[in-house]
């Protein structure tokens, strides 16, 4: 059944005359979009800096944008190739896209997923011994660094078989490099704009710079690997081998640019989300202490394992309302390409969509006490019955994240062997500031102290 047509605007908040709501939304754009949705309801409109904008909250609106009329929704990404990502998954589209997607892919299929746990667990347990002396001093440890270069050696291990930051200093260096331009504290589009120019200016140089380093040592890993006769399970010999539907396989630039997308594009949000997971525990000890009952349990002080990682659902129901609280990825815009109707508003062509997984998150009809952290609505006899696109860290529909299953691995994988050894408290006097831009995160990192736990926990 169709609704009638409506032709005016949706509500939405005052705006200045020729600004609009540029200048909030440059201040603090996801408190803008928040208190939009909750004085105005599920649709709002906003005169934002790139025009027209229509926030869109209610989970039917998700699924209607990035799923079933997700081909008149486009990415904002430019059409050329991106200079660093090349035509990697995250800036293709159309026939190119799908063709690569569906090379992808499959190096993330689940019995692909259990066999990556033992070299995540091993990363884990390297990670817990670079922690031990800061451990024993009892000072404050900043985690988002040790997050990052925690994720960094899981995906280096998982996607080539080796940890490259650690024995590529080019690489060390280059990463080090864009985790500070993305990281530096932007946390308004205004500061975000202001590093840009003065990136473009002065540092356009380093820039180029670091995209030719990645080249030397992704090609050069793709290049050892093709003259390798050594059997491997790694993403990337997935990569080299996979072949599109005419049996063509991937050139040494499309395996560079998935492995760009896969590598650097997929280890900010990760980092992210640990520190995030780490931050949440710390500052719920109850919660804390039955994960370590689940890991004492399941466990029973030895090494995780792929087959009892499926036993962890409590562990795994933190690492998921984490998720539900704190999205990394907080907002997705797209651009209508022609008119659409959505209930009886009329979307016109052009016009900006966005859909933050944020505010759909809290939504007080979707979910019970939406503010608070409660784990156990993500156990599995309590998912039952909610609606699919209410909860949607990772997005949806066919643009969802390739990298999906393997994070929710990955970061299982990662609290439950950090657990094991440690406890984790939020250093006295420390205080969480949120910024909101590239991703969603602490402003200034997470400090904690760790406290050793009795071996056989
Ligand atoms: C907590 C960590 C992560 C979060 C929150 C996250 C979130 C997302 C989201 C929301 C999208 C879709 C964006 C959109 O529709 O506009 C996406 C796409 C993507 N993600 Fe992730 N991601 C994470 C980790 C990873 C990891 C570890 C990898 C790589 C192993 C990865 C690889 C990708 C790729 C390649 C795409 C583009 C997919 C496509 O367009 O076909 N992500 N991610």
């Amino acid at each position: 059944m169709t609704s009638p047509k409506n032709s005016a605007l949706p509500p939405g908040p005052k705006r200045h005359w020729l600004l609009g709501t540029g200048i909030q939304q440059l201040k603090n754009p996801l408190g803008l979009l928040v208190r939009g949705q909750q004085k105005h309801g599920d649709i709002v409109f906003f005169h934002q800096h790139h025009g027209p904008t229509w926030l869109l909250s209610h989970p039917d609106h998700a699924q209607r944008v990035l799923a079933d009329n997700a081909t008149n929704y486009l990415s904002m990404m430019g059409d050329g190739p991106d200079p660093m990502l090349g035509r990697g998954l995250f800036a293709s589209k159309g026939d190119f896209w799908l063709r690569q997607r569906r090379m992808v892919q499959p190096a993330f299929h689940r019995p692909r997923l259990a066999r990556m746990v033992e070299g995540m667990v091993q990363d884990a347990q390297r990670a817990v011994e670079r922690l031990a002396p800061l451990a024993s001093t009892g000072e404050p440890v900043e985690l988002l660094n040790q997050m990052r270069r925690l994720v960094i050696s899981m995906l280096g291990t998982s996607i080539f078989s080796k940890d490259i930051y650690e024995s590529q200093p080019l690489l060390r260096e280059t990463i080090n490099y864009f985790s500070q331009e993305i990281h530096s504290p932007h946390d308004s589009l205004l500061e975000a704009l202001g590093g840009m120019l003065r990136l473009y200016r002065s540092r356009f140089k380093r820039f180029m710079k670091a995209v030719e380093d990645i080249n030397t040592v992704f090609y050069g890993l793709i290049a050892e690997r093709r003259q390798s006769s050594t059997p491997r399970e790694d993403v990337l010999t997935m990569l080299i081998e996979a072949r599109d539907t005419q049996g063509v396989a991937m050139t040494d630039t499309e395996v560079r640019d998935e492995l760009v997308s896969l590598y650097v594009g997929g280890h900010e949000s990760t980092s992210v989300a640990l520190t995030w997971i780490c931050y949440e525990v710390a500052n719920h000890p109850e919660v804390q202490q039955r994960i370590r009952e689940e890991l004492a349990t399941v466990l029973g002080g030895n090494p995780l394992t792929a087959e009892s990682l499926q036993a962890l659902h409590y562990t795994r129901a933190v690492v998921e309302e984490t998720l539900r609280l704190r999205p990394p990825a907080w907002q997705f815009v797209r651009r209508a390409a022609k008119e659409d109707q959505l209930g009886s508003w009329t979307i016109t062509p052009d016009t900006k969509v966005i859909i933050s997984p944020y505010i759909l998150h809290r939504h007080r009809d979707f979910w019970e006490e939406p503010e608070r952290f409660i784990p156990e609505r993500f156990l599995p006899e309590r998912k039952e019955g909610r609606h699919r696109y209410a909860y949607l860290p990772f997005g949806a529909g066919q643009r969802q994240c390739v990298g999906n299953g393997y994070t929710l691995t990955l970061l299982t994988t990662a609290l439950a062997t950090l657990l094991q050894h440690y406890q984790l408290r939020l250093a006295p006097g420390y205080e969480l500031v949120i910024m909101s831009g590239s991703t969603h995160r602490p402003r200034n990192g997470v400090l904690a102290t760790l406290h050793p736990v009795p071996a056989a926990a």
